[in-house]
């Protein structure tokens, strides 16, 4: 994995040969890991994610003109835009493969609408933008559901702040990028990503209320390892088999007369199956009790029930794969290798939103190298995948790295 020490001087190199100038903004926004929670958000739940030390970083610097011209170094292509003139109707056009050029061949033009969008919803809601130059690169996995695109989403909400001096809270930054996606990419996701992406908190993870966007932190007891395992599945169709997710939640809701499935409990929605198809109804099922999995692994994090938290993330994996159908056998086998190894001192579950991606687990430090070992030789057997690795530490949300405030 390329890290910040390596990767930030070749990106301002970068900016000064593509841009012809130098001393930009530098703005790093984190990837993350979901410990427990998944898909909760978008129904107004619970969820416990922690920011990862693997970032996305933003150079910046203002233009005089209207002009938003960004380099992509990862993909080695541009794109360049017009801010409208009147903030009112903003109108930046999705990217296509006709606008943007490559500086080398590369098959993905898709980075380019977060920068559009994250632009065009600020205007939106009457933030006031420069003309700017930007510069791009990460080192959080892409396609892995660590949240590459909301910490890109992330940084840039900062840097646009920054660079055109208006404030912008973190929750504030992490809707505007929320909002992006949602009307901009088209992927309805809720609001985890890109607030645990802004507000994370070094050796903490957060519990999070999506419905207040009260934020309490959760210390990670340092005897704790935090272990990505990507499964190197290739994730097809992610977008759209998650929109249906999101609707089918939606629709037990109506159909159960609450605003949202956090506001029934297990026992009332068995007393209401009736309403349901049993298809809403494992999805309902899942949604709710996934909910209150998350409150009691915030509480066994905080006490160091191990026991517990084994337990919580395990019935969470369980939820995922039979009422929820969001894992993949690769996944499920990643998930049973990790547990034969660390059995009720640790959690491992798949996170993120799922088909495909990664696996996480919580795991004390001396249990490290076993799960790897044992992954190494027993996964490809299985599957006939590589998995990679990466052991993460709990990290701080969205900073402005230079110059420094
Ligand atoms: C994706 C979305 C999040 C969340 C998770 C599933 O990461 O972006 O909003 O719904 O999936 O928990």
């Amino acid at each position: 994995m390329r890290s910040a020490e390596s990767m930030l001087p070749a990106l301002t190199q970068a900016f000064a040969s593509h841009f012809h100038r130098s001393h930009p903004a530098i703005f790093q926004a984190p990837g993350r890991v979901n410990l427990i929670g998944e898909h909760t958000d978008y129904n107004d739940g619970f969820v416990l994610p922690c920011a990862i030390n693997f970032y996305t970083w933003v150079l910046a610097a203002p233009r005089d003109d209207q002009k938003i011209q960004v380099l992509a170094l990862d993909y080695q292509q541009h794109d360049e835009f017009d801010l409208p003139f009147s903030a009112a109707h903003p109108d930046i056009h999705p990217a296509s493969d006709t606008t943007t050029s490559p500086i080398a061949h590369h098959p993905h033009y898709s980075w380019a609408n977060y920068v559009r969008g994250v632009a065009n919803s600020l205007l939106q809601q009457g933030y006031p933008l420069r003309g700017c130059d930007i510069a791009i690169s990460g080192n959080v996995p892409k396609g892995a559901g660590l949240s590459s695109s909301a910490s890109l989403e992330v940084a840039l909400g900062l840097a646009f702040s920054s660079l055109s001096g208006f404030p912008l809270s973190g929750s504030d930054n992490a809707k505007n990028g929320q909002q992006a996606e949602n009307q901009f990419v088209g992927c309805h996701c809720g609001i985890m990503d890109q607030l645990i992406s802004a507000l994370g908190q070094q050796g903490n993870a957060l519990l999070i209320d999506t419905r207040s966007l009260a934020c309490t932190p959760v210390k990670i007891p340092e005897s704790l390892s935090v272990l990505i395992i990507n499964s190197n599945v290739q994730r097809g169709l992610v977008d759209s088999a998650y929109n249906e997710r999101r609707q089918q939640c939606e629709q037990a809701a109506i159909k159960l007369g609450i605003k949202a499935l956090r506001d029934i409990s297990s026992g009332e929605l068995q007393q209401q199956q009736h309403r349901l198809s049993p298809l809403e109804f494992k999805r309902a099922r899942h949604v709710v009790s996934e909910n209150a999995r998350t409150e009691l692994a915030a509480t066994a994090l905080q006490q160091s029930d191990l026991a517990l938290l084994s337990r919580l993330m395990a019935e969470s994996q369980q939820s995922m794969q039979q009422d929820f159908d969001i894992t993949v056998p690769a996944i499920d086998t990643l998930v049973q290798l990790v547990h034969q190894v660390i059995g009720i001192q640790g959690g491992v579950r798949m996170t993120g939103g799922g088909f495909g991606g990664c696996v996480v687990a919580l795991l004390p430090t001396e249990l490290v190298a076993d799960v790897c070992a044992v992954v190494e030789r027993e996964y490809p057997k299985h599957t006939g995948l590589q998995a990679d690795f990466f052991i993460c530490e709990p990290s701080q949300g969205a900073l402005q790295l230079h110059p420094a405030r």
